[in-house]
């Protein structure tokens, strides 16, 4: 069975993995949540270059086939170091940009991100590659991160600062929205709700998937055998698996521990 392992500054990357899960059947995963660290969104990026280098190497050492960054602010910061350090294929997060172009009528794009992710080289090369002819508005709501890492992405007075903090983009004409990062999908409905639907908003999790099986074809090989889904926490496993089971509905198969490193 091919194993693929996926980490996130926490549990934003589970966004992703629940498409990889429900598209790849017959893969198994590794999970890591390095929630012990998380937000990464206001940490140095030597830091997190070091830190997602390091979580990279010990995936690696346990053996998977492919790893998925499903973080932008690691994979702005640090997809570099690890591709250079692993010999195995490496999926990284890409702000959505192009297809945000593309897609908009009224040519005001959202980029709602970490300050690193929007800060980085990566992401200013491409927004000027994609989204030179359309305006771009960047935000970055690292409190979002914090309220979702500890569950409260559905608290009233959460979902209602987030209306607020929106208003001002839906007031400038803003029709389409890039979740850049991982953790934003599980927004998904109350930014639905607020801005007036779901199609204008870019989820990154199919497009990761697609690249998974492009660059590893062998994800779809029939296998069996091993737990489909082994979860790591740098904070708390069992915390992890609840978060999983109300977020990805997944109990069975799964086996959990610390991440040691
Ligand atoms: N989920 C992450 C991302 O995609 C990181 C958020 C954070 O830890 O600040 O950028």
């Amino acid at each position: 069975m091919i194993r693929i392992g996926v980490f996130d500054s926490g549990i934003g990357g589970l966004s992703v993995l629940r498409h990889a899960l429900n598209h790849l059947p017959q893969a198994s995963f590794i999970y890591c949540a390095d929630s012990a660290h998380a937000p990464y969104g206001e940490r140095p990026p030597e830091w997190v270059r070091a830190r997602s280098l390091r979580i990279a190497r010990h995936l690696r050492d346990r053996g998977v086939d492919a790893l998925v960054i499903a973080c932008n602010t690691a994979t702005a910061l640090a997809a570099e170091a690890i591709r250079e350090a692993l010999d195995i294929p490496v999926i990284a997060m890409e702000p959505a940009i192009k297809p945000a172009a593309a897609m908009t009528r009224s040519g005001r794009v959202a980029v709602l991100a970490t300050a690193s992710t929007l800060a980085s080289r990566r992401y200013r090369t491409l927004r000027q590659r994609h989204a030179a002819d359309i305006e771009v508005i960047e935000y970055a709501p690292h409190h979002w991160v914090t309220r979702i890492e500890q569950g409260e992405e559905q608290a009233p007075d959460f979902v209602e600062g987030l209306r607020r903090e929106l208003q001002p983009m839906i007031e400038r004409g803003v029709d389409t929205w890039v979740l850049a990062c991982t953790h934003f999908p599980f927004l998904s409905d109350v930014i639905a709700e607020a801005v007036g639907g779901h199609e204008g908003l870019i989820d990154p999790a199919p497009a990761v998937t697609a690249e998974l099986r492009r660059r590893v074809p062998e994800v779809d090989r029939p296998a069996t055998g091993g737990p489909r889904l082994r979860l790591l926490s740098s904070a708390d496993p069992a915390a992890l698996a609840r978060r999983v089971s109300d977020l990805l509905s997944i109990e069975d198969g799964i086996e959990t521990g610390d991440l040691p490193c």
